[in-house]
C-alpha cells in the first residue's frame, strides 16, 4: 500500500545535497513536512525556501554535525521542544573514504565509522518508538552496493554499509508487524557530491545512476503492499550484488579488489 506522506513529517540526515536533496524534494512533492539536517545550514535554508514555496509545506532546517555520539536523543529533544513528531526517518548522512588501510588517517576513519555506523543506529534507536506509535511512515537506512562484498581501498566504508544492511534487515524483521515499513536502500554509483568528499571516481564501480533514479527505486519499495526489507537500485547492481553473494568470499573480494584498484583520475593512491 503506498505511504501516504501528507502533512506528516519527514526527517532526512545529508539533505544538503545529493540522495538526501532528492528525498526532500520527493517527499515535498507527496505533501509531506521536512526536518533537513546536515552541516551546511545556508544550503538547507536555500532548499527549504525552494520547497515551501513550491509545495506549501513546512520546512525545519537544523545545520549540526551529525558525527557526534549520542546526537539522536539531542535531536529528538530539539524537535519535541518545538512540537514536531516524525512519522518517516530517512537515515541518509554518510561518506566514504579510498586508500589502503594502512594509509588511511585515523580520525577521518573514527568520524566515517561515527556517521555511517553509529550515528545511523543511534537515530534509528531515538526515532524507532516514535515512528512505531505512528506507524504510517517509513525508516530508510541507506546502505550501498557496497554492502554485498569486502571492499580491499574501501575496507572501512564496505564494512560500514555491510553492517548498515545486516542491521537494517534485522530490525526491519523484529517490528515485521508494525505498520512502520524499514527499508535499507542500497544504491550503486550515483551522481551527486559523494565522489568530491571521496577525492576520487576511483571508488565508482558500474554505470552511474541519478539521484532521481536512486530515489524513485525506494519509494517504490515502499509504496509496495510488502515492502522488502533491502533494495538494489539499478538493473546491473541487482545483478552485480546478486552474483557478489553468491560467488565464495574469497572470489568476491579479489573481484572488487581489482575494479577499485584503477585510480582514472590520479588522485586517490
Ligand atoms: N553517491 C553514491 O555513489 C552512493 C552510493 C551508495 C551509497 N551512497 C550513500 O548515500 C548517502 C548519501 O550520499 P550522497 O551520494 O548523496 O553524497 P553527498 O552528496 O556527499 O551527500 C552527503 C550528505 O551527508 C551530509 N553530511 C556529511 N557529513 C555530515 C555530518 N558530519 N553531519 C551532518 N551531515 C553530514 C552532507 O551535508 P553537509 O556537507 O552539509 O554536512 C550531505 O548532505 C551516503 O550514506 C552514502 O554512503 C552513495
Amino acid at each position: 500500500m503506498s505511504i501516504d506522506f501528507t502533512g506528516r513529517t519527514a526527517l532526512i540526515t545529508g539533505a544538503s545535497s545529493g540522495l538526501g536533496a532528492e528525498f526532500a524534494r520527493r517527499l515535498a512533492a507527496r505533501g509531506s513536512h521536512l526536518v533537513l539536517v546536515a552541516r551546511r545550514g545556508a544550503l538547507l535554508e536555500q532548499q527549504g525556501a525552494t520547497l515551501r514555496r513550491e509545495f506549501g509545506i513546512t520546512v525545519t532546517t537544523i545545520a549540526a554535525d551529525l558525527g557526534q555520539p549520542r546526537i539522536g536523543r539531542t535531536l529528538r529533544d530539539d524537535l519535541a521542544a518545538r512540537n514536531i513528531s516524525i512519522s518517516t526517518l530517512i537515515n541518509n548522512a554518510g561518506f566514504a573514504t579510498y586508500n589502503p588501510f594502512i594509509e588511511e588517517d585515523a580520525d577521518r576513519i573514527a568520524a566515517e565509522i561515527q556517521l555511517d555506523v553509529a550515528t545511523l543506529v543511534d537515530l534509528a534507536h531515538a526515532f524507532l518508538p516514535d515512528l512505531l506509535a505512528d506507524g504510517t511512515g517509513a525508516l530508510v537506512n541507506v546502505a550501498s552496493t557496497a554492502a554485498f562484498q569486502p571492499l580491499p581501498r574501501m575496507a572501512v566504508y564496505g564494512a560500514s554499509k555491510a553492517f548498515v544492511l545486516n542491521f537494517t534487515q534485522a530490525i526491519a524483521y523484529e517490528n515485521r508487524d508494525s505498520g512502520l515499513k524499514i527499508l535499507a536502500l542500497c544504491p550503486g554509483a550515483t551522481r551527486t557530491e559523494f565522489f568530491d568528499v571521496v577525492g576520487t571516481d576511483a571508488a565508482a564501480v558500474g554505470s552511474f545512476q541519478t539521484p532521481e533514479q536512486v530515489v524513485t527505486t525506494a519509494l517504490h519499495a515502499l509504496d509496495r503492499r510488502k515492502t522488502p526489507a533491502y533494495v538494489v537500485s539499478g538493473t546491473g547492481n541487482r545483478l552485480s550484488t546478486s552474483m557478489a553473494s553468491l560467488a565464495p568470499r574469497s572470489v568476491a573480494t579479489a573481484l572488487a579488489g581489482r575494479m577499485l584498484a584503477h585510480d582514472t583520475t590520479g588522485s586517490g593512491r
